[in-house]
């Protein structure tokens, strides 16, 4: 029913909704705020097998990994253990559900594909199988990184974060991830540069300066809008070696041009159609 609610009348429900003294745990409940999927058994294993592929790695077996944005589960840290890794997970708040038959479900598919998850039960908590797993959750973004410590990292990963981090803090938090990142490391994002009100372009007709405002940026729905071409010389002028590897296109731009707020508009058309791509970064 969600989906068929017009752009506009999203932003208007999300602007009312989170202003409401609802707990966080609520909202993703009723599936008006959520972080992603990763709460879901067969998405997590398979987001994490997707970065593992792409990234070529032969065993991650005492390596260390690092996701960005794990969203509403510490999967990563159960699945990562499972393949012999440590690993920390950074998001930008506590949304990690706290429903253990969801871990234990993930431990016991992990199970089922010979690998070797902490031995969870219905009696932990999250702080104990995070500690099962040699894993850090730490929920601070940016501030959060900076704990890391430089030349450590042997893979990062994130899927739909890079479009979410707040625009000024970008550089600075890609900067970090270069810092953290070992010499032999790989990162890997998947990018979705789609508006999360129904996935299109509605999020370009604003200017910076209402889009970028608090009001704007706290009712979740805030992406970036750093398209592809500006990423990419963003990852280029940090001194990442950058591989991309897949890239999706909308056959017609999913909005007509003049809608587009006018610095937006500017860009190549070819550019503004990148839905969503896969890039590799390295040292
Ligand atoms: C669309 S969700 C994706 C969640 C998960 N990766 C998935 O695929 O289901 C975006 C995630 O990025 C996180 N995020 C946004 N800004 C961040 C930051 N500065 N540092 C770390 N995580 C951030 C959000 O809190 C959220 O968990």
């Amino acid at each position: 029913m969600i989906k068929k609610i017009p752009w506009w009348l999203k932003i208007i429900i999300k602007i009312i909704f989170s202003r409401l003294p609802m707990k966080y745990s609520f909202w993703q409940s009723i599936g008006l705020f959520r972080h992603g999927k990763m709460d879901n058994t067969d998405y997590s294993i398979r987001v994490f097998k997707e970065h593992l592929y792409k990234s070529n790695i032969k065993s991650i077996k005492n390596k260390v990994i690092l996701e960005i944005g794990p969203g509403d589960s510490i999967a990563t840290a159960i699945i990562s253990y499972a393949y012999g890794a440590s690993s920390f997970l950074i998001d930008s708040g506590y949304f990690a559900k706290a429903n253990i038959i969801d871990y234990i479900r993930l431990k016991n598919a992990l199970i089922s594909e010979e690998l070797n998850p902490p031995n969870i039960s219905n009696k932990d908590d999250i702080d104990l199988i995070l500690k099962k797993s040699n894993s850090e959750y730490l929920t601070e973004g940016l501030s959060s990184i900076k704990k890391i410590p430089s030349n450590s990292v042997d893979l990062i990963f994130s899927q739909a974060v890079m479009e979410h981090i707040r625009k000024k803090n970008f550089e600075a938090m890609n900067s970090e991830l270069y810092r953290v990142l070992k010499k032999d490391g790989v990162i890997s994002h998947q990018i979705d540069l789609r508006d999360h009100l129904g996935g299109g372009l509605n999020n370009l007709r604003f200017s910076d300066n209402l889009w970028e405002s608090k009001f704007f940026v706290k009712s979740g729905f805030y992406t970036n809008r750093i398209g592809f071409d500006k990423m990419i010389s963003i990852f280029e002028n940090l001194s990442f070696k950058y591989e991309i590897i897949n890239v999706q296109k909308w056959k017609l731009l999913p909005i007509k041009k003049y809608k587009i707020n006018k610095k937006y508009r500017a860009q190549d058309e070819e550019n503004l159609k990148v839905k969503v791509f896969d890039i590799l970064l390295r040292k």
